[in-house]
């Protein structure tokens, strides 16, 4: 049987606003990221996920959404959308979409029949709610945003639920019409050839039936955020999420369960382990990969990734495919996580373990937070709860292509600043330089591609010491060792009997490793890939 192609691709997201401006606006759009093709051909990458393109008032920039079957004008329009699609199969590349099921915009025709009185056919389409028997929000249950996560309505005297942003109301899940109208979206999209979505707050989408209070969380501490005052034991990761999620998958399988032609989810899931394998189904399939969020949030350090890789291993559910996520564009990029030199190794690992990486547009390029001057704030997440350093927009900034004027993404000011040393940190340049990390990503793509030991390959962890990491990737013939070095320290390491007679594959460093005796002389900060025989 072959293997289906989200079981071996590398995925690569696009936030749109980001990329590439077409039509001065400050603002990429569609065109720029057709435009951008043969850029991620060249990087190596196979499937691209945009961040929301819908018609949206952009409070919280795309995932509010206010028409689930259009394209924003921001970004183009639906034509240019389906030219982007051609261009893209084209190419070979695969196009996933974001799907936002759980909340849409309050200037959703939707919701605006919603809330125009409590006869209203569409009502029961959203949450609504009676006060509380003392007055006050129905119960505790706080935005992910900080602040209650209900909304007076006055008109209608009710409260309506919104897990983010007030502009964000929450669909109600439970309706069977709500369902249906969803799943009508997916079709609209499928038809229109779409290889798969990405969904987002899965876990939020169905709340418990009778809301009760959220329990509080005995770890939380200033600074974390208001949200994690509580436990969203009631207000997430309910059973019935389950049911929806395995129609969703019905719906995506019947475009295409198989090889090429497979249509694919992805679900947004942030939650423990153990109850994130659940989103891969029980008896009825649900996400091919509910993505594993552990690389962003895990010290780096050797012993602790090395028990992380390997419960995660052990947890899978059977036929379950694994993932691995280094950073999106609601989390620190990895490069000011760990430094440039670190970022290096985070490339190795994302690309040499087993299961489908994500990749972060700009993080092929080292691209770190930046640092945003509070007149240029635009995420909502910062402007609610200032100063702790939970806004996003650091992670948003454009792309940088060249070191023409706004670095080749915009013919005007962009939307969001630019990272300081943009003259050189940006495609033309990187691309010219062999020891660059985009050199770095493109060849590690390349081997990827290559060996498909790296892809499809069994993992065995073989030694974890002090900063090392050294495991082995093996397919039929092939047997490869990645060996991390996470830390500064030069490293002398003893190899294996077996892999004695190896060729060096790759080395993130300019005077790669040497390999004397069986014995592998890893420099500072250096990560290689071996293959033995
Ligand atoms: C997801 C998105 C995030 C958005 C939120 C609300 O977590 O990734 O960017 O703000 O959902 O839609």
């Amino acid at each position: 049987m072959t293997t289906p192609w989200w079981q071996t691709c590398v995925i690569y997201q696009i936030y749109p606003r980001s990329f590439q401006d077409t039509n001065d606006d400050g603002i990429g759009d569609l065109r720029g990221i057709a435009r951008r093709l043969d850029y991620l051909v060249g990087l190596g990458v196979d499937a691209i996920w945009i961040s929301p393109i819908y018609p949206s008032p952009m409070v919280d920039f795309g995932y509010d959404i206010a028409d689930y079957c259009d394209v924003d004008p921001s970004f183009g329009v639906l034509a240019d959308f389906d030219n982007l699609l051609v261009q893209a199969h084209r190419r070979g590349l695969k196009v996933l979409l974001d799907l936002v099921p759980n909340h849409s915009s309050d200037q959703h025709p939707w919701f605006a029949e919603s809330r125009a009185s409590r006869e209203s056919q569409k009502r029961d389409w959203y949450i609504w709610r009676d006060p509380a028997p003392g007055g006050g929000p129905p119960n505790n249950w706080i935005s992910d945003f900080g602040g209650s996560a209900w909304q007076w309505d006055e008109a209608t005297g009710q409260y309506y639920y919104h897990a983010f942003l007030r502009e964000q109301p929450d669909l109600n899940w439970r309706h069977p019409a709500v369902q249906a109208a969803m799943y009508d979206v997916m079709r609209f999209w499928f038809d229109r050839g779409v290889d798969g979505f990405r969904i987002d707050v899965l876990w939020h989408m169905v709340k418990a039936a009778d809301f009760p209070d959220n329990p509080p969380n005995p770890a939380y501490r200033f600074g974390m955020g208001e949200m994690h005052r509580l436990l969203q034991r009631h207000s997430t990761d309910q059973p019935e999420v389950h049911r929806i999620a395995a129609e969703m998958r019905e719906i995506a399988d019947s475009y295409g369960a198989r090889g090429q032609g497979a249509r694919v989810l992805i679900g947004e899931i942030y939650l423990p382990v153990d109850r994130l394998m659940h989103y891969y189904g029980g008896e009825r399939p649900e996400m091919h990969l509910p993505f594993n969020f552990q690389l962003i949030d895990t010290p780096w350090q050797a012993r602790v990734l090395a028990a992380v890789i390997a419960n995660y291993e052990a947890v899978l559910p059977p036929g379950g495919w694994p993932n691995w996520v280094l950073g999106n564009h609601d989390r620190p990029r990895v490069a000011a996580r760990l430094g440039q030199a670190q970022a290096r190794i985070a490339a190795v690992l994302l690309l040499t373990l087993r299961g489908t990486p994500t990749l972060y547009y700009g993080d092929e390029l080292g691209l770190t937070d930046v640092v945003i001057e509070s007149s240029d704030v635009r995420d909502p997440r910062e402007l609610r709860e200032p100063g702790l350093a939970l806004g996003r927009d650091p992670v948003r900034t454009p792309m940088p292509w060249d070191d023409s004027e706004n670095a080749g993404f915009s013919a005007v000011r962009p939307w969001l600043p630019l990272h300081a040393d943009w003259s050189t940190r940006n495609v033309t340049r990187m691309a010219e330089d062999p020891q660059s990390i985009l050199a770095l990503y493109r060849r590690l793509t390349a081997l990827r591609r290559d060996r498909r030991a790296l892809s499809i390959g069994s993992f065995v962890l073989l030694n974890v010491q002090d900063d090392i990491l050294v495991y082995e990737r093996r397919h039929a013939a092939e047997r490869l060792v990645v060996a991390l070095n996470l830390g500064e320290r030069p490293h002398r390491l003893q190899l294996p009997e077996w892999v004695r007679d190896s060729r060096l594959l790759l080395s993130t460093a300019e005077d790669a490793a040497l390999v004397e005796d069986g014995v592998l002389l890893l420099g500072s900060n250096e990560a290689v890939v071996l293959e033995a025989g």
